[in-house]
């Protein structure tokens, strides 16, 4: 497979950073069906990036796709630095520790601590019990969770179990799991679905404080297109299997986002 060339990635103060993310003709069908027809675009780092489109347009396909929990059918994806579609299967594992997710659902583990669970994301870099059980786990690693607890600000919960915390809680323990990762790239895929509005919109916030803070780059989907303004620099919006909408969230508001909505034919 060819290298995919770079675009051009510019940013306010430089003329040229190299992207994070480069996806370039990208085509996904599903036995025949075309659901992703064509996509090219690039992300610079240290930005957070909107996915928009209808339901079944296919937003959750191309971030699976893009780590290759769902395999594409063609077309070129570099990411961090790697030719994703070429990699190894121990090097994908190495290329997916770099790579945090935050799903809907967050897989935790109920009836282990809050803290046992954060050291879980420490399993890309360790294995065994050690990654598993708070007790185990390296002073070093449990000092590290502690931190990763403590950005979420849930510090005071660790030795609490996990089932007994609040939806939302929960969802910022999955966050702590996934920064034990120590992530390049996020990618969310709709965090804020089954949270109440008022927890959903505090775990969008700190998703976004985290692309300030860390410099990392963020590429999520929200149902909820006042989430969609207020946590992106950029929003690309999927029709009809490609990029149909690219523009700087500062030029966007509701109106055009629910225009292009509008304009989109039924599923
Ligand atoms: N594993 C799969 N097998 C077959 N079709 C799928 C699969 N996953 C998703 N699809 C189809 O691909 C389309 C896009 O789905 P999805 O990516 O979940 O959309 P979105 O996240 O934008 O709502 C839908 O028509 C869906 O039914
Ligand atoms: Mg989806």
């Amino acid at each position: 497979m060819n290298a995919p060339t770079a675009p051009q990635c510019s940013q306010a103060g430089s003329t040229y950073v190299e992207p994070v993310l480069v996806v370039g003709g990208f085509v996904k069908n599903f036995d025949g069906r075309l659901v992703l027809n064509g996509l090219d675009f690039a992300i610079a780092p240290g930005q957070s990036t909107a996915l928009i489109g209808a339901n079944g347009s296919g937003k959750s396909t191309l971030l699976k796709c893009l780590i290759r929990l769902i395999e594409p059918s063609a077309g070129q994806i570099q990411m961090l630095g790697r030719d994703v579609r070429a990699l190894s299967p121990r090097d994908l594992r190495a290329f997916r520790a770099q790579v945090g997710i935050v799903w809907q659902r967050h897989n935790l583990v109920p009836r282990l601590s809050v803290l046992s669970n954060v050291i879980h994301g420490v399993q890309s870099r360790l294995s065994g019990p050690r990654a598993w059980f708070q007790a185990l786990a390296p002073a070093d690693v449990r000092g590290e969770a502690m931190q990763c607890l403590d950005r979420v600000g849930l510090a005071d919960r660790a030795a609490t179990r996990v089932d007994s915390l609040s939806g939302g809680q929960q969802q910022r323990v999955a966050i702590a799991r996934m920064l034990m990762q120590r992530p390049a790239f996020i990618l969310a895929d709709e965090p804020d679905a089954s949270l109440d509005p008022q927890t959903g919109e505090e775990v969008m916030a700190l998703l976004l404080s985290l692309v300030r803070e860390k410099g990392l780059s963020l590429l999520m989907i929200s149902h909820r297109l006042e989430h969609t303004l207020e946590f992106s620099d950029r929003i690309l919006g999927l029709a009809k299997g490609r990029i149909a909408l690219d523009l700087p969230t500062s030029q966007a508001d509701a109106a055009s986002l629910r225009r292009f909505f509008d304009h989109q034919e039924p599923a």
